[in-house]
Protein backbone atom coordinates (compact mmCIF):
# COMPACT_ATOMS: atom_id res chain seq x y z
CA UNK A 1 0.00 0.00 0.00
CA UNK A 2 1.41 3.58 -0.79
CA UNK A 3 1.82 6.14 1.66
CA UNK A 4 -1.13 8.09 -0.54
CA UNK A 5 -3.73 5.32 0.63
CA UNK A 6 -2.66 5.08 4.19
CA UNK A 7 -3.83 6.97 6.88
CA UNK A 8 -1.52 9.90 8.06
CA UNK A 9 -1.17 10.19 11.97
CA UNK A 10 0.50 11.66 14.74
CA UNK A 11 1.42 9.89 18.16
CA UNK A 12 2.12 11.69 20.96
CA UNK A 13 3.95 10.22 23.91
CA UNK A 14 5.60 11.60 27.36
CA UNK A 15 7.49 7.79 28.47
CA UNK A 16 8.35 4.17 27.58
CA UNK A 17 6.30 4.11 24.44
CA UNK A 18 5.76 0.29 24.30
CA UNK A 19 2.18 1.44 22.93
CA UNK A 20 3.64 3.19 20.20
CA UNK A 21 5.90 0.84 19.59
CA UNK A 22 2.82 -1.78 18.73
CA UNK A 23 1.50 0.96 16.48
CA UNK A 24 4.96 1.14 14.67
CA UNK A 25 5.27 -3.06 14.34
CA UNK A 26 1.89 -2.82 12.86
CA UNK A 27 2.80 -0.53 10.74
CA UNK A 28 5.61 -2.51 8.99
CA UNK A 29 3.05 -5.55 9.11
CA UNK A 30 -0.04 -4.44 7.26
CA UNK A 31 -1.91 -1.60 9.03
CA UNK A 32 -2.68 0.93 6.71
CA UNK A 33 -0.97 4.14 8.72
CA UNK A 34 1.49 6.46 7.80
CA UNK A 35 3.18 7.80 11.12
CA UNK A 36 4.10 11.04 10.26
CA UNK A 37 5.52 12.20 12.99
CA UNK A 38 6.05 11.08 17.44
CA UNK A 39 5.67 14.07 19.45
CA UNK A 40 6.94 13.94 23.25
CA UNK A 41 6.51 16.74 26.01
CA UNK A 42 9.95 15.12 27.36
CA UNK A 43 13.07 14.97 25.49
CA UNK A 44 14.02 11.85 27.66
CA UNK A 45 11.25 9.95 26.36
CA UNK A 46 12.24 6.57 25.17
CA UNK A 47 9.43 6.81 22.80
CA UNK A 48 11.44 9.39 21.10
CA UNK A 49 14.24 6.96 20.12
CA UNK A 50 11.77 4.44 19.58
CA UNK A 51 10.29 6.92 16.40
CA UNK A 52 14.49 7.41 15.84
CA UNK A 53 15.12 3.96 15.24
CA UNK A 54 11.71 3.57 12.91
CA UNK A 55 13.11 6.55 11.03
CA UNK A 56 10.00 8.50 12.22
CA UNK A 57 10.25 12.36 12.76
CA UNK A 58 10.78 12.43 16.26
CA UNK A 59 9.73 16.29 17.77
CA UNK A 60 10.02 17.53 21.39
CA UNK A 61 7.73 20.43 22.99
CA UNK A 62 8.85 20.81 26.49
CA UNK A 63 5.93 22.39 27.99
CA UNK A 64 8.34 23.48 30.90
CA UNK A 65 9.43 26.27 28.17
CA UNK A 66 6.04 27.67 28.34
CA UNK A 67 4.33 30.30 30.59
CA UNK A 68 1.38 28.38 31.12
CA UNK A 69 -1.20 25.28 29.82
CA UNK A 70 -3.19 26.94 26.92
CA UNK A 71 0.49 28.72 24.99
CA UNK A 72 1.63 25.25 25.17
CA UNK A 73 -1.30 23.27 24.10
CA UNK A 74 -1.44 26.17 20.83
CA UNK A 75 1.93 25.49 20.36
CA UNK A 76 1.63 21.59 20.51
CA UNK A 77 -1.71 22.33 18.43
CA UNK A 78 0.75 24.12 15.63
CA UNK A 79 3.33 21.67 15.51
CA UNK A 80 0.73 18.57 15.11
CA UNK A 81 -1.10 20.50 12.46
CA UNK A 82 2.21 20.54 10.25
CA UNK A 83 1.80 17.11 9.93
CA UNK A 84 -2.35 17.34 8.90
CA UNK A 85 -2.70 14.07 10.76
CA UNK A 86 -6.48 12.42 9.93
CA UNK A 87 -6.10 11.26 13.86
CA UNK A 88 -4.05 11.83 16.62
CA UNK A 89 -3.21 9.01 19.19
CA UNK A 90 -2.30 9.33 22.20
CA UNK A 91 -0.12 6.96 23.41
CA UNK A 92 0.60 7.56 27.41
CA UNK A 93 1.17 10.97 26.67
CA UNK A 94 0.52 12.53 30.71
CA UNK A 95 -1.10 15.63 30.12
CA UNK A 96 -4.14 17.22 31.12
CA UNK A 97 -5.36 19.47 27.32
CA UNK A 98 -6.94 22.07 27.72
CA UNK A 99 -10.54 22.66 25.96
CA UNK A 100 -9.19 24.61 22.84
CA UNK A 101 -7.37 21.45 21.83
CA UNK A 102 -9.04 18.95 22.25
CA UNK A 103 -11.81 20.97 19.98
CA UNK A 104 -9.25 21.58 17.64
CA UNK A 105 -8.83 17.53 16.83
CA UNK A 106 -12.43 16.59 18.12
CA UNK A 107 -13.45 13.54 16.14
CA UNK A 108 -9.70 12.50 15.69
CA UNK A 109 -8.19 12.63 18.80
CA UNK A 110 -7.86 9.00 20.50
CA UNK A 111 -6.64 8.45 24.21
CA UNK A 112 -5.56 4.83 25.64
CA UNK A 113 -6.70 4.50 29.61
CA UNK A 114 -5.66 1.72 31.65
CA UNK A 115 -8.20 0.95 33.44
CA UNK A 116 -11.94 -0.24 32.58
CA UNK A 117 -13.33 2.99 31.92
CA UNK A 118 -15.46 4.48 33.50
CA UNK A 119 -13.66 2.83 36.49
CA UNK A 120 -10.22 4.88 37.81
CA UNK A 121 -10.09 7.61 35.90
CA UNK A 122 -6.96 9.59 36.43
CA UNK A 123 -3.69 8.18 37.65
CA UNK A 124 -2.21 5.15 39.48
CA UNK A 125 -4.73 3.15 38.21
CA UNK A 126 -3.09 -0.67 38.47
CA UNK A 127 -2.55 0.47 42.41
CA UNK A 128 -6.29 1.47 42.81
CA UNK A 129 -7.78 -1.64 41.44
CA UNK A 130 -5.55 -3.46 43.63
CA UNK A 131 -6.68 -1.63 46.70
CA UNK A 132 -10.13 -2.44 45.90
CA UNK A 133 -9.82 -5.70 45.55
CA UNK A 134 -10.97 -6.19 41.84
CA UNK A 135 -10.50 -9.27 40.58
CA UNK A 136 -11.02 -7.95 36.99
CA UNK A 137 -8.94 -5.06 35.16
CA UNK A 138 -8.14 -3.64 31.88
CA UNK A 139 -7.37 -0.99 29.49
CA UNK A 140 -9.53 1.46 27.06
CA UNK A 141 -9.66 2.97 23.63
CA UNK A 142 -11.49 6.14 24.08
CA UNK A 143 -12.25 9.31 21.97
CA UNK A 144 -10.74 12.38 24.25
CA UNK A 145 -13.67 14.46 25.22
CA UNK A 146 -12.83 17.57 26.95
CA UNK A 147 -13.97 15.48 30.14
CA UNK A 148 -10.24 14.05 31.47
CA UNK A 149 -10.52 10.01 30.73
CA UNK A 150 -14.40 10.77 29.93
CA UNK A 151 -14.94 10.26 26.67
CA UNK A 152 -17.30 7.67 24.62
CA UNK A 153 -15.34 3.99 24.73
CA UNK A 154 -14.28 2.40 21.95
CA UNK A 155 -13.34 -0.76 22.87
CA UNK A 156 -12.29 -2.27 26.19
CA UNK A 157 -10.38 -5.67 27.28
CA UNK A 158 -10.99 -7.62 30.81
CA UNK A 159 -7.54 -8.12 32.21
CA UNK A 160 -7.37 -10.79 35.21
CA UNK A 161 -6.13 -9.79 38.65
CA UNK A 162 -4.15 -12.77 40.04
CA UNK A 163 -3.18 -13.38 43.56
CA UNK A 164 -0.08 -12.51 43.39
CA UNK A 165 -0.02 -9.40 41.58
CA UNK A 166 1.40 -6.42 42.42
CA UNK A 167 1.20 -2.91 40.60
CA UNK A 168 4.39 -3.73 38.45
CA UNK A 169 3.29 -7.54 37.41
CA UNK A 170 -0.42 -5.63 36.61
CA UNK A 171 0.43 -3.03 34.61
CA UNK A 172 2.93 -5.47 32.15
CA UNK A 173 -0.02 -8.15 31.59
CA UNK A 174 -2.63 -4.80 31.04
CA UNK A 175 0.02 -3.40 28.46
CA UNK A 176 0.40 -6.70 26.26
CA UNK A 177 -3.65 -6.25 26.29
CA UNK A 178 -3.28 -2.58 25.40
CA UNK A 179 -0.69 -3.12 22.71
CA UNK A 180 -3.51 -5.03 21.05
CA UNK A 181 -6.25 -2.78 21.43
CA UNK A 182 -5.09 0.16 20.26
CA UNK A 183 -3.78 -0.67 17.06
CA UNK A 184 -7.13 -2.83 16.51
CA UNK A 185 -8.71 0.81 16.96
CA UNK A 186 -7.00 2.61 14.74
CA UNK A 187 -7.25 0.08 12.17
CA UNK A 188 -10.90 -0.16 11.78
CA UNK A 189 -10.98 3.86 11.62
CA UNK A 190 -8.02 3.49 8.70
CA UNK A 191 -10.03 1.09 7.09
CA UNK A 192 -13.07 3.27 7.04
CA UNK A 193 -15.57 1.36 9.38
CA UNK A 194 -15.23 3.43 12.57
CA UNK A 195 -16.41 7.20 11.56
CA UNK A 196 -17.49 9.75 14.32
CA UNK A 197 -20.08 11.57 13.05
CA UNK A 198 -21.50 14.55 15.45
CA UNK A 199 -19.72 12.94 18.10
CA UNK A 200 -21.59 9.66 17.90
CA UNK A 201 -19.35 6.64 17.48
CA UNK A 202 -20.09 4.12 13.93
CA UNK A 203 -18.91 1.08 13.97
CA UNK A 204 -19.56 -0.79 10.25
CA UNK A 205 -22.59 1.53 9.51
CA UNK A 206 -23.96 0.98 13.51
CA UNK A 207 -24.07 2.89 16.15
CA UNK A 208 -21.55 2.24 18.88
CA UNK A 209 -23.73 2.19 22.34
CA UNK A 210 -21.64 0.87 24.06
CA UNK A 211 -17.86 -0.26 24.18
CA UNK A 212 -16.49 -3.25 22.08
CA UNK A 213 -15.25 -5.95 24.61
CA UNK A 214 -12.26 -7.89 23.58
CA UNK A 215 -11.51 -11.22 25.21
CA UNK A 216 -7.89 -11.04 27.50
CA UNK A 217 -5.42 -12.87 24.69
CA UNK A 218 -3.14 -15.12 26.96
CA UNK A 219 -0.59 -15.38 24.76
CA UNK A 220 0.30 -11.87 24.11
CA UNK A 221 3.55 -10.97 26.02
CA UNK A 222 5.29 -8.07 26.63
C1 LIG B 1 0.01 2.99 29.23
O1 LIG B 1 -0.33 2.04 30.21
C2 LIG B 1 -1.17 3.89 28.95
O2 LIG B 1 -2.40 3.24 29.00
C3 LIG B 1 -1.03 4.89 30.06
O3 LIG B 1 0.33 5.15 30.14
C4 LIG B 1 1.05 3.96 29.74
C5 LIG B 1 2.04 4.35 28.68
O4 LIG B 1 2.87 3.28 28.38
N1 LIG B 1 -1.78 6.08 29.79
C6 LIG B 1 -2.40 6.78 30.74
O5 LIG B 1 -2.36 6.50 31.91
C7 LIG B 1 -3.17 7.99 30.23
N2 LIG B 1 -4.06 8.47 31.23
P1 LIG B 1 3.79 3.31 27.08
O6 LIG B 1 4.55 4.63 27.11
O7 LIG B 1 4.71 2.14 27.26
O8 LIG B 1 2.92 3.18 25.87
Amino acid sequence: MTSLTKLPIVVLVSGSGSNLQSIIDAAANDLPVDIRAVISNKASAYGLERARQADIPARVLEHTDFEDRPSYDRALMALIDEYQPALVILAGFMRILTPEFVVHFQGRLLNIHPSLLPKYRGLHTHQRALEAGDKLHGASVHLVTEELDGGPVILQVNVPILPDDDEASLAARVLTQEHIIYPTVIRWFAEGRLRIVSGEIMLDGDRLDGPKMMTFNQSATF
